[in-house]
């Protein structure tokens, strides 16, 4: 059965004083069906996963180079992250696509990277609203996925975002059609790719305006089997109604 996640990506957003919204979460979810991950700015990590040691939250981080070390001023490499607690990291979000012109390549090697290091990548899709009007939404996934994807993926190291740009922070929804047709695709190729037992496991994520008002519904959609939350994962008020939907979900 495929594993369940709730994950959170602040994105750059939180200073120290926010780390109390973790413990209040470890609090409301001491012993929780799903997986819960939280990936703060990286100046958190270090400080979350210990004060999160013991609980049911996981620590991750939200980039990486694709090198584990060097003459990289500014980066984070997968074992330094590795090293200050973080069990996953997000690659191929699309604000790093965007602002950093990160391409899929890049992804992949990131991903190549994470996955040596023993972190879960979560690795980030997701077409423009331009993209999507003009029919090639499928195209675009399609490709990301094999460009962005490194060979070796398994359930236990590898997760899939699907985050449609036009729906970030933008309040915007796709339906749950929409949201149907791109997961099945996402599994096919993953099945196709990895084959059933691995390519059939590998946790796919929704994301892109998730609030708790909308969560049970997309959570009900097949072949979702969590959210990448943004702005709703900032407070522990906001996230838990969420959890607690994916933990309703069937
Ligand atoms: P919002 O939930 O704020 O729309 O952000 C989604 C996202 O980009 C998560 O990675």
């Amino acid at each position: 059965m495929t594993r369940k996640l709730a994950a959170g990506n602040w994105k750059m957003n939180g200073t120290r004083a926010a780390l109390s919204e973790l413990q209040t979460l470890a609090d409301a979810h001491p012993a929780p069906s799903v997986d819960i991950l939280i990936c703060p700015p990286a100046t958190l990590i270090l400080r979350a996963a210990d004060l999160l040691a013991g609980t049911s939250l996981r620590i991750g981080a939200q980039d990486c180079h694709a090198d584990a070390s060097g003459a990289h001023t500014g980066d984070i490499s997968a074992p330094m992250l590795a090293d200050a607690g973080a069990t996953a990291v997000i690659l191929g979000h699309s604000e790093r696509r965007e602002d950093h012109g990160e391409t899929s390549e890049m992804v992949r090697a990131k991903a190549r990277a994470a996955h040596a290091a023993g972190l879960t990548a979560i690795i980030c899709v997701g077409e423009s609203l331009a993209e999507r009007e003009a029919r090639n939404t499928l195209d675009i996934i399609g490709g990301q996925l094999a460009a962005s994807i490194p060979d070796g993926c398994t359930a236990a190291n590898t997760v899939i975002a699907y985050e449609p740009i036009w729906a970030i922070g933008t309040g915007k929804v796709p339906t749950t059609a929409q949201i149907d047709e791109v997961h099945d695709f996402i599994r096919a190729r993953m099945i196709r790719r990895f084959g059933q037992t691995e390519g059939g496991a590998i946790p796919l994520l929704y994301g892109g305006s998730v609030k708790a008002g909308n969560a049970a519904e997309i959570f009900a959609t097949d072949n979702v089997d969590g959210a990448l939350v943004g702005g709703a994962s900032l407070t522990a008020a906001d996230f838990s109604p969420i959890i607690a939907a994916l933990e309703g979900s069937a």
